[in-house]
């Protein structure tokens, strides 16, 4: 059921003063929303419902695929992890920051299928970047203990190789909690905040918001709204917030949570997105209005340990100045 709130209100007008975005402030929002599982979204808010009949639904449909023997290629489609690289152009990019690397990881759900941790480690393991980013769903239940993920956590920023660090979001599977243990390890934490990254006098900024899909408020707009000019990315853990991005000038968009489908029709067709906005970006490349995005298939998985016509994928991307010499294209390979 949906509840109006009268003092919920959005606006992208410049002029309206933004609200305190302190972390006690939004930890406090965050914690409240979690607490009683409701999920605002830019309409307003209603009550997270985990309906019973979807797990059901899992369990029945993963017998049928034990059955019919589909179950075994589907679970090793979803354990093998794809390193997809990704070369963009951008007009504006600085040229400080010309051939800069991002490696994008998102949806790694760490304590669903054993090991994921592990082996997400062994891959990164060899792949140099600048800038590391991870757009949420860490773990796998919405509610509940965290600490079993924070292991393989440390596993993977062990094993990571990012000259200017790690940058992280929340996702809508994530608690408020895991902020400060994350921070602990020497991952910063985003919430409805800009980093900036120099490169002698030359700069470009990277805004984190917190996961809009359940746990969306008017900071996630400010946030946006704030930002200074010039070369701006954000990172978010769905692209439901493409439009508001777009109007605000950034000029890149980085998120996940859709899986790309994990389980699709042939050629990669969804049965769900879970998205309630942006729908058609749920998956690759696209643009919108001049920014570009970018919506990876995440590493983990969900629900059934198996995909199929879509692949877990680790994304590295490198940043390129100037208009690109063919259209853009990715390629994908294993290591
Ligand atoms: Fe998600």
């Amino acid at each position: 059921m949906w509840i109006n709130l009268p003092d919920h209100k959005i606006t992208n007008d410049r002029s309206v003063k933004p609200p305190q975005n302190s972390r006690q402030q939004w930890r406090r929002i965050r914690a409240v929303l979690e607490e009683k599982s409701l999920q605002r979204k830019r309409l307003g808010i209603r009550r997270i419902t985990v309906l019973r009949v979807v797990d059901n639904l899992s369990r029945a449909f993963a017998m049928f695929l034990r059955m019919v023997r589909l179950y075994e290629s589907g679970y090793q489609n979803a354990e093998r992890k794809v390193v997809q690289y990704i070369d963009l152009h951008f007009s504006n990019l600085p040229e400080a920051f010309a051939s800069y690397k991002i490696l994008h990881l998102t949806d790694l759900h760490l304590d669903f299928v054993a090991g994921t941790g592990e082996r997400i480690s062994r891959r990164i393991k060899k792949l140099h970047c600048d800038l590391c980013v991870l757009t949420g769903d860490y773990r796998k239940g919405m509610k509940g203990r965290f600490d079993q993920i924070l292991e393989p956590m440390k596993k993977i920023v062990n094993a990571l190789d990012a000259k200017d660090g790690i940058l992280a979001v929340l996702g809508n599977h994530d608690t408020f909690r895991m902020a400060d243990a994350f921070e602990q390890m020497g991952i910063t934490v985003l919430t409805n905040e800009t980093f900036t990254i120099s490169r002698g006098n030359q700069k470009i900024s990277v805004t984190g918001l917190d996961d809009p899909h359940f746990y969306y408020t008017e900071h996630a707009s400010h946030a946006l709204a704030e930002s200074i000019d010039g070369f701006k990315i954000v990172i978010v853990h769905t692209p439901e917030l493409y439009d508001f991005a777009a109007q605000n000038g950034y000029q890149f968009y980085l998120c996940g949570h859709t899986h790309g489908g994990q389980i699709c029709l042939p050629g990669g067709i969804p049965v769900v997105t879970h998205l309630y906005r942006g729908k058609r970006f749920y998956k690759g490349l696209w643009q919108y209005n001049g920014m570009k995005g970018y919506t990876n298939q995440g590493c983990g998985v969900i629900g059934i340990p198996v995909r199929f016509n879509t692949q877990s994928e680790i994304t590295l991307i490198t940043l390129h100045n100037g208009d690109p010499p063919q259209p853009v294209k990715a390629k994908e390979g294993l290591l």
